[in-house]
């Protein structure tokens, strides 16, 4: 008997990539999944997500930020995996005031839905490693100075902030990972909107150049969405968990250059050009990152399985077949 069987579990931004995954999963395990996703189109949910399980879960097209919604949603339900997320850093610039109200506002409007109509639930939230900003010290663990260079970082950190609280104050069972890029079938890949990676695949499943900015030294670490998705539920059902915030992370660190030189040479024709950074991307550059993860492999045994090679493979060959589903969608 699993944690999960016969359980009711809610996923906001279910229909997004990582919560899609996350879905899959939790209906293979016997749980009853109920999906919330605004399906706001110029974000990462697409209904292909979860083609594949739509008739083995319900899917609730709510905003987070109607706050009655979400108060009769939460009810009785065992766990919330609290997914839905503004995730564009330059979006955060350009539009700083959503970026509020979807990644703080709402976030406090949930955990208050909690407190009064489901204490008992089990939360975890998906922060991002962006809130630490430019390192100090690599690789980044959980002590380093908290530093966000944009408008993201800020209202992430607050909205890990009030799980944390909210877990202290009225003892709601929260956890908070922070995730590195994340990457796999069911990304976003329409345009540079979210992660490079994903206009990356795109470009090179049409024949185009994929474009390293900058001198495609900057080291990072990526996590394929498995290892994601088993750290969510490890979080989820580990009580070591509660109250805590773990980083996320891969010890297989690559230089982008590096990454693109691997990714160009999975598809034929695939080739990349070192270009000068955008100045409104430089601005908000946060240089090397690679995490330090340890803790979260010492308290809930967590480390990542899949190697980033292999995870490019099964990302680019769902691209080759699914992407249609992908480059235009609205949802
Ligand atoms: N993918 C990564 O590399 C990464 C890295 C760090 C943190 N995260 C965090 O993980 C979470 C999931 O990210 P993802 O990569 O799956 O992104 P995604 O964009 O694919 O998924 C987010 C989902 O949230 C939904 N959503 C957005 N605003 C909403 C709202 N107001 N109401 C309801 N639904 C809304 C979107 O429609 C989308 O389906 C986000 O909170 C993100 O900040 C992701």
């Amino acid at each position: 008997m699993n944690n999960f069987q016969d359980s009711r579990v809610l996923i906001t931004g279910g229909v997004g990539f990582i919560g899609s995954s996350l879905a899959r999963s939790l209906v293979a395990l016997g749980a009853r999944v109920t999906l919330v996703d605004s399906l706001i189109p110029q974000y990462g949910g697409n209904l292909h997500n979860i083609a594949d399980i739509r008739d083995r879960l319900t899917v609730n097209v709510c905003d987070v930020r109607d706050r009655f919604a979400m108060e009769y949603l939460v009810q009785n339900q065992d766990y919330l995996f609290n997914l839905a997320g503004q995730t564009s850093h330059l979006d955060s610039m350009t539009d700083p005031q959503t970026d509020l109200d979807i990644n703080a506002s709402a976030q406090l409007a949930i955990l208050e839905a909690c407190r009064r109509a489901n204490r008992g639930v089990r939360l975890v939230f998906a922060s991002t490693r962006q809130l630490y900003g430019r390192p100090d010290y690599l690789p980044v663990d959980e002590k380093h100075p908290i530093r966000p260079v944009d408008v993201n970082g800020i209202n992430k950190l607050a909205g890990e902030g009030y799980h944390l609280l909210y877990s202290s104050v009225y003892g709601i069972r929260a956890s908070v990972l922070r995730l590195t890029n994340t990457y796999g079938p069911g990304m976003r890949v329409k345009d540079a909107r979210q992660t490079f990676l994903g206009i990356w695949i795109r470009q090179l499943l049409e024949g185009q150049p994929i474009k390293v900015f900058g001198d495609g030294k900057q080291l990072r670490d990526f996590n394929y969405v498995d290892d994601c998705v088993d750290a969510l539920l490890r979080a989820a059902t580990d009580d070591a968990a509660i109250g805590k915030v773990y980083n996320l992370g891969s010890s297989e660190v690559v230089s982008l250059g590096d990454l693109a030189l691997l990714m160009t040479g999975l598809v034929p024709g695939g080739h990349f050009e070192i270009v000068p950074f955008p100045p409104e991307r430089k601005a908000i550059d946060i240089g090397d990152y690679y995490s330090d993860f340890s803790l979260i492999r010492a308290e809930l045994g967590w480390a990542p399985q899949v190697g980033l090679r292999e995870g490019l493979v099964r990302t680019i060959d769902y691209y080759r077949e699914h992407g249609r589903h992908y480059w235009e969608a609205t949802a």
